[in-house]
């Protein structure tokens, strides 16, 4: 065992507690993260000021009872690395210069324009108090591809979709492009001091069947079999949001991951009968319910602890959202600390 909950249920020890960490715990919906994001002036300009980024990582942390601090960056930092043009516009998300078949010959990749990032990720070794579990994590090879494809994300990805089918020698280039990349950002994550790796599919569910097979399962399969060659004891959390129920299962078995992350649209019946068991499981919760708090956000809380815990990684479906008050925040993570409390008086009390 070691001190560091999380690692001890990734790598399948026995715990007597839940690990409990959110996705986009850094963020908008803290007045401390507003103040620094201002300080930088942009997110790109935060994700890439180590010291900033380090603090904004660790200000969750500060706040709240947690078992992991996620570095603090960006799927998109990939295509950023590989001289893609990016900018994150006020209320209207990522924006960038759309990878094509003529274009697809300047992506080159300079790990170099990344060295903040992974300074970001030694600094928070360095503060981190020794209980809390440090995580990197890159965007799964068909979301970054999405983006890449796209140049955006709010208005739908119906080229990406349309390029799949009609250029696929080009899509899998372009997958090849990021798998090298994004291994490589993974790796100097590591080498950093992250001690775990959370792979973002947000877009997963766009596919199904073959696609899905071809564009999610291949691909993450190859990039953890070559992530695992050099990093053998680091575990890999895959997410690959919004999946048909049957793709999250094969998501499970074919590539490798240590846990599967459940965006919120799974049932916490279906995960238990047909997910749970073979790796843990990550998530939950319903974001919504972090912004409405009060008795709902308890009762389904429970529910998950109830039924998938305690070698469950408390967590959400999908990222906190902006208008989350955090005294929410607060709010769950003392409530399902102090059931824990509870249950484990209860046992031993028997
Ligand atoms: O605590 C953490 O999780 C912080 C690190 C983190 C961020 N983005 C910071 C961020 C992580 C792990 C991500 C992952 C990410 N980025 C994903 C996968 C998860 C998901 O949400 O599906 C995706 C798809 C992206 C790409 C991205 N970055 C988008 C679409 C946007 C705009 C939408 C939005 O929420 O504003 C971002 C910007 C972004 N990334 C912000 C933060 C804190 C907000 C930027 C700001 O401060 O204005």
């Amino acid at each position: 065992m070691t001190d560091k909950i999380l690692l001890d249920v990734l790598k399948g020890k026995n715990v007597n507690r839940m690990p409990v960490w959110l996705m986009r715990q850094a963020g908008r919906y803290l007045p401390e993260y507003r103040r620094l994001r201002e300080k930088a002036g942009s997110f790109l300009g935060l994700c890439l000021n180590a010291d900033l980024a380090a603090m904004v990582a660790l200000q969750p942390v500060s706040r709240f009872e947690l078992d992991a601090a996620i570095l603090f960056s960006d799927i998109l930092m990939v295509p950023y690395g590989l001289g893609q043009q990016l900018e994150f516009r006020e209320k209207e998300g990522p924006f960038l210069e759309p990878v094509t078949p003529d274009n697809i010959k300047n992506l080159v990749w300079k790990a170099e324009k990344l060295e903040p990032v992974f300074g970001t990720m030694e600094r928070m070794k360095q503060k981190l108090p020794g209980h809390v579990a440090r995580l990197g994590f890159a965007g799964g090879l068909w979301t970054v591809a999405c983006y890449m494809v796209e140049g955006r994300g709010k208005s739908g990805f119906s080229r990406v979709m349309k390029t799949d089918v009609e250029c696929p020698g080009f899509m899998d280039r372009l997958m090849d492009i990021l798998n090298d990349a994004t291994l490589e950002y993974i790796g100097r994550q590591i080498e950093a001091g992250a001690e775990a790796i959370q792979l973002f599919d947000s877009w997963a569910g766009l596919l199904k069947g073959k696609r899905f097979r071809k564009r999610v399962l291949e691909p993450t399969k190859a990039l953890i079999e070559a992530l695992k060659k050099e990093y053998p004891g680091v575990p890999v959390i895959g997410f690959p949001r919004g999946a048909r129920l049957e793709d999250y299962k094969k998501f499970r078995d074919m590539t490798g991951v240590d846990a599967l992350g459940l965006d919120q649209n799974v049932s916490v019946d279906y995960a238990r009968a047909a997910l749970k068991g073979k790796i843990p499981l990550q998530g939950n919760l319903d974001p919504e319910l972090l912004v409405t708090g009060g008795d709902k956000m308890k009762e389904s809380a429970a529910y998950i602890m109830d039924r998938l815990g305690p070698d469950h990684i408390f967590n959400l479906g999908h990222g906190i959202r902006p208008e989350t008050p955090p005294g929410n925040v607060a709010g769950l993570v003392d409530f399902l600390r102090a059931r824990q409390r509870q249950h484990e008086n209860s046992r031993s009390s028997v």
